[in-house]
Formats: C-alpha cells, structure tokens, sequence
C-alpha cells in the first residue's frame, strides 16, 4: 500500500504569503506549489482555498486549464518516451503505445502503487538509439514493444523483491 506523505501546511502558508492578493497571482502561486511539492496535491489546494478565500473550483480550473500544472503525484520511476523527430519516424508512437499498455496509464498519470508516471518528450539528446525512453536519467534505445516491456517488468520485479524483503 501506497503511504500518503505529511504536508507540511506551514510551507503552503509561507508560499501564500509571498503574494499580496493570491487570487490575483493565481499562476505564480500555483508554480511555487508545483516547484516545491513536484505537482499540486489536492490537500494543498484545499488549504490555498480556505486560507486565502479562493474557491476551489477557480484553483482547480486554472491547474487543469494549463498543461504545466501536474495533478497526480510523480511515480519513483519517470518515464520519458521521447517524441522527437528521429524517434518519431523510427516508431517512437509505438514505444509509447507499449509504456502505456505495460503500466495500464495514459500519458501525465502514475500507476496505482506509484511505481511509474511517464509523459511524451522532445528530443532526448541521443537521437542514434532511436526510438528512446529514459528512465529516471537512465537511457533504453533502439526500442521495441517487447524491449519496452521487459525494461519496465525488470525494474517492477526489483521493486516487489526489494518490498519484500
Ligand atoms: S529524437 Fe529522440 S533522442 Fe533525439
């Protein structure tokens, strides 16, 4: 099972408190929650409401409006399938196709025992091992549905092994 972690409230507060009339800075607010949590956690939003007298429909409408605000939590291991051009021609569609069936999410959501998020990238920088992911840093080229697979049941298996120890 999935540990909820302890937000801090007083941090919210702090960051709150940088502006002078929040519900007129609602974006820069948000991304100060966003660069100190990883995305907006529901529980933040609701103390953004209650202590600054925003509705949380407002908040919630300006974080799913924009495509920079994150509403799930990111998952240990970060995905990034890379949509670039070499990747795209050499069936990156495919490699993404693969991460989504193999973690059963869709793109910008983490599994349910917040193991994997992913999302589509630009070029990742190593456009000769095309089609590529990363992994928490870590690069898999010349991909496959099959490689994509195997990558990520490896590092599920570990994980379980490691949990259960
Ligand atoms: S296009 Fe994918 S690494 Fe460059």
């Amino acid at each position: 099972m999935k540990i909820k972690p302890q937000i801090d409230f007083s941090v919210v507060d702090e960051i709150i408190g940088r502006y002078e009339n929040p519900s007129e800075s609602l974006i820069s607010l948000l991304q100060d929650i966003q660069e100190e949590y990883g995305y907006l956690p529901t529980d933040v939003m609701v103390r953004i409401s209650e202590q600054a007298g925003i509705p949380l429909s407002r908040l919630m409408g300006v974080a799913t409006f924009y495509s920079q605000f994150k509403l799930n939590a990111p998952g240990k291991y970060k995905v990034l399938v890379c949509m670039g051009t070499a990747c795209h021609v050499n069936n990156g569609e495919r490699v993404a196709d693969a991460v989504a069936k193999t973690l059963g999410v869709k793109e910008g959501e983490t599994t349910a025992d917040g193991l994997f998020s992913w999302e589509e990238v630009a070029c990742l920088g190593c456009c000769s091992l095309s089609p590529v992911m990363m992994i928490n840093g870590q690069v898999y080229g010349k991909l496959d549905g099959k490689k994509v697979e195997q990558v990520i049941n490896d590092i599920r298996k570990a994980e379980l092994e490691r949990a259960g120890q």
